[in-house]
């Protein structure tokens, strides 16, 4: 049984997931592969992308999605994660957990009898990985392209490192000294880039980085979690927007993503998050296709 609570886990799947969500996108595919099979949607922190994908991708491949926050689960009493995952992995096919700690979802898919993906948590967020490799395979054609991040080295860009390694994609993260990116996670990404061919580089020197990028990308300065930090972290990262001045030293080809939601004036101006270089709604819908693709690797028969 596979777990996908990082990118990593679907390392030798990625590049057929990803041609599985072109093909669910273009309306092919068998229909309703996963009828009668469930998937419980636990969210311990709030959502709109996640939620409403998951819950539409199970509707339409033919499933039920049962939507569960955890302050109406016993887990919100002090009912431990191992018992909540022992009960409720006998009811359903597969879970979706968003989760505050990382390794709660460890916990979970240890005591679990069904497949368990990780919705975001502190580390990683694979699901967003995925519908952004697909945006930009959409949108550049190939891999053959230089992503760069920038702004704060979070569970999003945690994901990004693995995802744009294992496909062969250069990826520069530009991010104040402070915040760098998981250190394990970052590790691994450079053993991944030595054999796929990427070029990776961490780096605080923004302007430098960005120099002929294909695909700019940013998120939150403040990530659901870090609000006591909220003050320091915007003075730090101030010189890390995405705004027209510093998209002008990318390619002029170049496409910007976010995964959303975004804070305007802080890690991206309104004129580019809904400029003509944008493909941030794109992006936003390719997390249905990208999650149908994935349920249906892991859940079907
Ligand atoms: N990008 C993303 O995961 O959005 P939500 O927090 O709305 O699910
Ligand atoms: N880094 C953000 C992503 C939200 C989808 C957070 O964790 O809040």
């Amino acid at each position: 049984m596979q777990h996908v609570l990082s990118v990593l886990d679907i390392q030798d799947q990625i590049s057929d997931i990803l041609k599985q969500a072109q093909i669910f996108k273009q309306g092919h595919g068998t229909v309703e592969p996963l009828k009668g099979k469930t998937l419980a949607m636990v969210f311990e922190k709030s959502s709109t992308r996640t939620r409403i994908s998951f819950e539409v991708a199970m509707y339409q491949l033919g499933g039920f999605p049962l939507y569960l926050s955890t302050s109406d689960l016993q887990l919100g009493r002090g009912e431990i994660i191992e018992d909540t995952s022992r009960a409720m992995t006998r009811y359903v096919d597969g879970v979706m957990i968003r989760a505050r700690e990382h390794q709660d979802v460890v916990k979970f898919s240890r005591n679990s009898r069904v497949p368990v993906i990780n919705g975001l948590t502190n580390l990683e967020h694979p699901c967003q990985a995925l519908a952004d490799m697909l945006t930009i395979l959409e949108r550049k054609g190939s891999f053959k392209v230089k992503m760069v991040y920038v702004g704060d080295g979070n569970n999003v860009v945690n994901s990004l490192l693995l995802a744009t390694t294992l496909l062969g994609m250069d990826f520069t993260v530009a991010c104040p000294p402070g915040y760098e990116p998981d250190p394990e996670i970052t590790k691994e990404a450079f053993k991944i880039a030595e054999k796929t061919g990427s070029t990776l580089e961490v780096t605080p020197h923004v302007q430098k980085a960005v120099k002929g990028a294909d695909v700019l990308y940013t998120d939150v300065w403040v990530s659901m979690g870090d609000e006591e930090e909220a003050d320091q972290r915007l003075k730090d990262l101030q010189a890390y927007q995405i705004n027209s001045e510093l998209l002008k030293l990318a390619d002029p080809e170049a496409v910007v993503l976010h995964c959303l939601p975004a804070v305007r004036d802080q890690e991206i101006t309104e004129e580019v998050l809904n400029g003509p270089q944008s493909a941030v709604w794109d992006q936003a819908e390719n997390r249905l296709h990208a999650q149908k693709a994935l349920l249906y690797f892991l859940l079907k028969d």
